[in-house]
């Protein structure tokens, strides 16, 4: 069991492989951060909650509280009552006050753990993960407020989060709920996050830590294009594979806030959960509210463990699908083969195309329902244009079946078009606040899914669609933010619930698709990557990671997303140069080396490309079958970095057991004057004999992970090359 408690200590101890956490409650009941680190073998540091150092002793000097509360190290610290530091709870009362105080009552140690109703969250088998629940009261309130961790000791990984009840009799108001917070002492960290824009997600982002409050947060009502729902503590020192490292990662796809501040005693507070701008739940008596899990994880051995056990940790306990291992077809979409000018005898020249060079699926994107022959109309219309799919999309999905491929589709079952019959039917059904004209994004609204008319109404148009023929791929895209933050169904004082509410329908929906569907490959997709972030893995095991299909602007925002997620989940494809997004060329062998290391796809006018580039496609497809295996369930190494302004990118997966390797070096820029690059590898067996594929070459894998491997042969800029070691 990776949870104990000591009774005469009272103390909990939460060990995984490598790590503990330990939790102390003090003789007034107060829940307080011990430790978390290094695994440690007793129980211990319990003094770390300072409970005797003056000016304040609980027990004795009542006269100097708050000065105790606001640097005591809290595990779930409440708003109002004295700690100034960020609160994670904010409750008033019915007489309109914020003021919370939690003390322990009771705990449970159970092996296995307890899903969150209506929120993806991570899941385990009793004998994987053990879970602690604390329930702590506020005797004023009548709040009862559960923290629940779950320990996954094989993945290095502790999950938390928070359900709040009202036990009492009067209504309360949760004005911020955090699913964690963490207090600690500073040893020098530096903050690492994931920031960017629309074709340029998740770059990674370091900087040192201030004293004051430094956040990263979306209040877009999705997990956004410009920052990220992961936050990283590291030491100075940290590199892939030195520094400490607390990282936690929210599993939800809204709003949210991921935070640290530095403190006047040089204390640490992290806390991440749902934004509180904005939100406000009601919770009369009796009721109930459950945060969203959050995903924490302790590195001692710098940025690859940490990559490394949340990979496992994704793969093994959040993402349910059965593709989530199982080979994926490789698809062409015809997105920016065609945009949203193409029809029936389009898609099938594409498609015989595709299958002739070995593509497996072909995916219709954007443009095929209602009016829709630009982005301006017809969202909410979702039956078929009969003027481009002439015969019928069951016809058009038999035929593409018939050349040996399977069929996907696109849709964006959350908007509305202004120009739509569904706008002309229900205006009332877009997001808005009455009087006031809501703002539009790329033509559209959004719809109000936190109202289940409008979720079965999506839902069935879509459902009625895949119902229709065999399609076996969805791509759910959603095109724009959130504003005019206002639903017609919610009472006046619940409008600060709408935003959760559709988070939890957009969940809702998705549950509903993978249940009538299971067999189902679903892909998220948010105008790229805007909704890439944990609670959607929970539906669909991969995302569309950018609309930047530049291979090397992909180098940055692929090794940021690959920090914290699995080469599974990060759909990838080749697309046509000079790149639609920011005009470069590149080699069609370099966009499908960068292409590999994710879900491998094309997105291009196969029947316009180059003889030369086609050509090419087969040993691509060749190299996607060899190499699928290793790069879905393989161990990623991050080897060098151009983000890190180095004039190359290389990265390696290595296969579990050290049997074999694949390394992807792409030479961003060409230099004058140079000697052969040494790049130590990774992964291997140091004893074990490794030999080059498609060379005489042999090393020992500790000649190539302490002596490095020369990388000789690759000349120019943006240049590419896979070298493949196989253990003999
Ligand atoms: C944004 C997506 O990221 C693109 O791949 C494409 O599907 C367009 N939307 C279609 O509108």
């Amino acid at each position: 069991m990776g949870i104990q408690y000591d009774e005469g200590k009272r103390m909990f101890k939460l060990d995984t492989a490598c790590t503990t956490y330990m939790i102390g409650i003090s003789d007034e009941g107060y829940v307080g951060h011990v430790y978390y680190g290094k695994r440690l073998h007793r129980f211990g540091g319990k003094y770390l909650m300072r409970m005797e150092e003056m000016p304040y002793t609980p027990l004795v000097n009542q006269r100097e509280k708050t000065s105790f509360l606001d640097f005591y190290p809290m595990e779930y610290p409440t708003g109002g009552v004295g700690d100034y530091r960020e609160s994670c709870l904010d409750v008033r009362n019915s007489a309109g006050s914020i003021g919370s105080e939690i003390f322990y009552e009771s705990h449970s140690i159970t092996g296995g753990k307890p899903p969150l109703p209506e929120l993806p969250a991570s899941f385990g088998k009793e004998d994987e993960v053990d879970t602690l629940q604390i329930v702590c009261a506020d005797p004023v309130l009548g709040l009862r407020v559960t923290l629940l961790y779950s320990v996954f000791e094989k993945e290095d990984v502790i999950t938390r989060s928070v359900k709040i009840e009202n036990s009492g009799t009067e209504e309360l108001r949760l004005e911020k709920v955090y699913s964690a917070g963490l207090d600690m002492e500073n040893r020098d960290f530096e903050m690492v996050s994931l920031c960017g824009s629309w074709a340029r997600e998740r770059h990674i982002q370091r900087a040192a830590l201030r004293y004051g409050r430094q956040l990263v947060s979306s209040s877009k009502g999705e997990s956004s294009h410009q920052e990220h729902p992961f936050l990283a503590l590291v030491t100075p020192e940290t590199t892939q594979e030195t520094g400490e490292i607390y990282a936690m990662h929210f599993v939800y796809s809204g709003n949210f806030i991921a935070q640290t501040e530095r403190t006047q005693f040089d204390y640490i507070r992290m806390v991440m959960g749902i934004h509180p701008d904005g939100f406000c739940w009601r919770l009369a008596p009796g009721e109930s509210f459950q945060a969203p899990e959050t995903v924490m994880t302790y590195s001692g051995s710098g940025f690859g463990k940490m990559s490394r056990s949340l990979h496992d940790f994704y793969r093994e306990h959040l993402i349910r699908s059965p593709y989530k291992y199982k080979k994926r077809p490789i698809l062409i979409n015809n997105w920016e083969a065609t945009y949203f000018d193409f029809n029936t005898e389009k898609l099938l020249d594409i498609a015989r195309e595709a299958k002739k060079n070995g593509i497996e699926m072909l995916v219709m994107d954007d443009g095929w329902f209602g009016k829709r022959n630009w982005d301006d109309s017809s969202l909410g219309d979702w039956t078929v244009n009969q003027e481009k799919l002439t015969t019928g999309l069951p016809d058009l999905v038999s035929q593409v079946r018939s050349l040996g491929m399977e069929f996907g589709i696109w849709f964006e079952p959350e908007m509305i078009s202004l120009d739509s019959e569904l706008y002309r039917a229900h205006p009332d059904w877009a997001i808005q606040i009455p009087g006031r004209v809501p703002g539009l994004s790329r033509a559209q609204y959004v719809l109000d899914i936190s109202r289940k008319e409008v979720r079965d109404y999506a839902y069935e148009c879509m459902a009625k669609i895949l119902r229709s023929a065999p399609i076996t791929y969805v791509k759910w895209d959603m095109n724009r933010q959130l504003c005019d933050i206002g639903s017609t169904a919610l009472p006046a004082d619940a409008q600060g619930e709408l935003l959760h509410r559709y988070v939890l329908g957009l969940y809702e929906m998705q549950e509903r698709l993978v249940t009538e569907f299971p067999e189902l490959l679903l892909e998220n997709c948010s105008g790229g990557g805007a909704r890439f972030d944990p609670g959607m893995l929970y539906y669909s095991p991969q995302i569309w990671c950018s609309d930047d299909t530049d291979a090397i602007e992909r180098l940055k925002i692929q090794e940021g997303t690959a920090l914290i997620y699995p080469l599974s989940t990060i759909g990838a494809h080749v697309s046509d140069c000079p790149n639609h997004i920011v005009g470069r060329q590149t080699s069609f062998e370099t966009r499908g080396n960068v292409a590999l290391a994710g879900t491998f796809g094309y997105e291009l006018d196969i029947t316009k490309i180059s003889g030369e580039e086609r050509e090419q496609i087969a040993g691509q497809v060749e190299n996607c079958h060899k190499y699928r295996e290793l790069i879905q369930a393989g161990d990623y190494y991050r080897i060098t970095s151009w983000s890190d302004r180095k004039p190359y990118d290389c990265w390696e997966v290595a296969a579990k057991d050290g049997s074999h390797a694949l390394v992807t070096f792409v030479q961003v820029l060409g230099q004058p004057n140079v000697h052969s690059k040494s790049i130590r590898l990774r992964g291997l067996e140091s004893m074990a004999s490794y030999r080059l594929e498609g060379t005489e070459a042999v090393y020992t894998g500790e000649e190539l992970m302490e002596c490095g491997f020369l990388i000789r042969d690759v000349k120019g800029d943006f240049q590419s090359k896979l070298y493949h070691f196989i253990r003999e």
